[in-house]
């Protein structure tokens, strides 16, 4: 059961490893669509991710501080347990292209028919980040290319730095 809350609030779920500037555009946009938007990084421990959910966490935090209304916190397990226990009925997630799409409809329709009581809302990426991916940043910043034009700057020595001992490993 989903806990009736007075406050519109908004979950925007992902793995965000790194957050990018294509995700924080989501976070900026759809934070204003709702009283208070819960920002929630999945612990995968399928995936061996470049971040703890920690660090994604305090980036995430670092990066959102002008917006009052988002929290950031991380989670495990399903997305609809994270939604349902926020007292959220909506989830948010960017569409950046057609290539998104199926993905997208499955987990939105796979979480209606696990919750009917939540709905998805797609926001479109910014067309300045409709090439922007997580995966890409690690693999520009592994290389050593720049990335200032992908992340927030806050984020660049942080991955940086992590690039480099995965490297001495
Ligand atoms: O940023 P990502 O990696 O595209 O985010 C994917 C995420 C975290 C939204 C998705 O993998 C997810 O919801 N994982 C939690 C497990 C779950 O609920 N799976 C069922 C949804 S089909």
């Amino acid at each position: 059961m989903i806990q009736e809350t007075t406050q519109k609030i908004g979950v925007y779920p992902g793995s965000f490893d790194p957050i990018t500037f294509g995700h924080l555009d989501i976070i900026e946009r759809s934070s204003r669509m709702f009283d208070k938007l819960v920002v929630g990084v999945l612990v995968n421990n399928a995936k061996k991710p470049l971040f703890s959910a920690d660090e994604r966490v305090r980036m995430i935090q670092n990066v959102t501080s002008h917006l009052p209304n988002v929290e950031v916190r991380s989670f495990s397990g399903l997305t609809v347990d994270f939604v349902k226990n926020e007292g959220a009925r909506v989830i948010v997630r960017g569409l950046r292209a057609i290539t998104d799409f199926e993905y997208e409809l499955q987990m939105a329709q796979t979480n209606h028919t696990m919750c009917p009581g939540l709905d998805t809302i797609f926001l479109t990426t910014d067309l300045r980040y409709a090439y922007l991916s997580s995966s890409i940043v690690r693999e520009v910043a592994y290389y050593d290319g720049k990335i200032d034009q992908f992340v927030p700057a806050e984020v660049v020595p942080l991955i940086r730095e992590r690039c480099r001992l995965l490297k001495q490993k």
